[in-house]
């Protein structure tokens, strides 16, 4: 008797001692959901290859019935001498194979697909990720999930149960079968936290995270920083994004994580427009959410601008970098890329119909105005394009980043508060 679908250490406890006793496959049955049957005393050597266990640890956790009891076939014969592993033809480690493969395209699939809606919280934020799984996928990448994003407050959802994540603990509590959008969701969570909170309870037994690790894990990321909230969607928008997820107008989508699809009010009067996501966006599919996100957001602060009224977007929709050992190193987009993804933007600028649209950077200027731009040149005052469009041109916030005098910085800093402070004026004016 299994604790959960997922109870990797009592299945092994289970098998090691079934197999030194010499219980045969056949007399066992497996079953979920009780205490442990008492199991008999076992001594003595135990001989499974490494591999095997491996496979078996990602085998659990198929949604599949039979799934106990076939791995413990496997480690039977194992230990009886014979080279399982050697055989590519044997029918049962066949299947257990496409177990694996197809929890492991889950996982892939959860850790890619998940976007994280953020709720104000006790003052911070938590995210929330909804995933429906194929597969009993949760415990193993909800480590995975929080090792990489220690310091966020979060919590993935599923129908199978939910994870929560305090940057301290990772509990394990009731999940939800259907969630309709992402206000059912928040609306959930807000109902029901402390409840859930209450109950969950710690995994012990989750099969070890990197038996996962046969797709490539994105490389290890810093936390993020405070996040925007996210205000409710646009149904047209949402259907527009929905759309541009499977977008391959340009080979970018090759690469990246997700698209990442402006957000902010349908009926925003300024859209700001950057050049495209960074590693943490591409991550958490949200735009400006990492460290430029961060000083925008801080001097926006500053110049009184409540980000929730505004539409973020950026230039182009997926994030390019080149893979350097662990990092993701920044890649500035070509001239096409952004010609391609212009379509994106004008669905974006059609639906929104912004009285002022902001081009923060050189690659946001050229999608917009088509043509190459001077920045110092001609930031700080709007502009009016030949349609009637008025657009108002400042720096990327990422090259405050890069100023590496603390002096210089702190003045481009301020003259960028400076534009946003004359957007306010435009924004408010009649
Ligand atoms: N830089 C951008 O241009 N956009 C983002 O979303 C993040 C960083």
């Amino acid at each position: 008797m299994l604790k959960s679908e997922t109870d990797w250490e009592g299945w092994r406890r289970a098998a090691r001692a079934l197999v030194l006793t010499g219980v045969e496959p056949d007399a066992v049955t497996w079953s979920v959901g009780g205490e442990p049957a008492p199991l008999p005393d076992a001594d003595g050597g135990f001989h499974v290859p490494r591999a095997l266990v491996s496979l078996a640890s990602q085998a659990i956790q198929a949604r599949d019935a039979d799934r106990f009891g076939l791995l413990y076939s496997l480690v039977w014969r194992a230990n009886a001498g014979e080279r399982l592993l050697e055989n590519e033809t044997d029918p049962d480690l066949s299947l257990v194979r496409r177990m694996a493969l197809s929890v492991r395209a889950d996982a892939h699939r959860m850790r890619t697909n998940m976007r994280f809606l953020a709720v104000p919280e006790d003052g911070g934020t938590h995210f929330l990720g909804w995933y429906e799984p194929r597969h009993f996928v949760l415990p193993a990448n909800a480590q995975l999930i929080t090792r990489r994003f220690s310091d966020l407050s979060l919590s993935i959802v599923t129908p199978d149960g939910a994870a929560h994540w305090d940057r301290s603990s990772l509990l394990f509590g009731s999940g939800l079968r259907h969630v309709e959008d992402d206000e059912a969701l928040q609306a959930w969570w807000e109902a029901h936290r402390g409840s859930l909170l209450e109950q969950a309870t710690p995994d012990v037994s989750v099969p070890e995270a990197e038996s996962l690790d046969e797709v490539p894990r994105p490389p290890d990321r810093p936390a993020l920083g405070p996040v925007v909230l996210h205000t409710k969607p646009d149904p047209a928008l949402l259907r527009s994004a929905k759309d541009a997820s499977t977008c391959r107008r340009c080979p970018l989508y090759e690469s990246a994580t997700q698209i990442v699809f402006g957000e902010g009010p349908p009926d925003a009067s300024v859209m700001f427009v950057g050049e495209q996501p960074g590693d943490q966006e591409d991550t958490i599919g949200r735009p400006f959410v990492g460290p430029a996100g961060q000083i925008m957001d801080r001097a926006m602060e500053e110049a009184v601008i409540d980000r929730r009224t505004i539409y973020v977007t950026n230039a182009v929709k997926h994030f390019k970098f080149t893979p350097r050992g662990k990092r993701r190193i920044h890649q500035t987009p070509e001239v096409p890329e952004i010609q391609a993804c212009n379509f994106w933007l004008d669905v974006e600028r059609t639906h929104v119909r912004p009285r002022l649209l902001v081009l923060m950077g050189g690659s946001a200027a050229r999608a917009v105005l088509g043509r190459s731009v001077t920045i110092s040149r001609e930031r700080g005052r709007p502009i009016r394009m030949q349609d009637g469009q008025a657009v108002f041109i400042t720096v990327h916030p990422s090259f405050l980043l890069r100023v590496p005098d603390a002096a210089a910085k702190a003045r481009e800093y301020q003259a960028f508060v400076r534009d946003l402070n004359a957007i306010r004026a435009l924004m408010t004016a009649d």
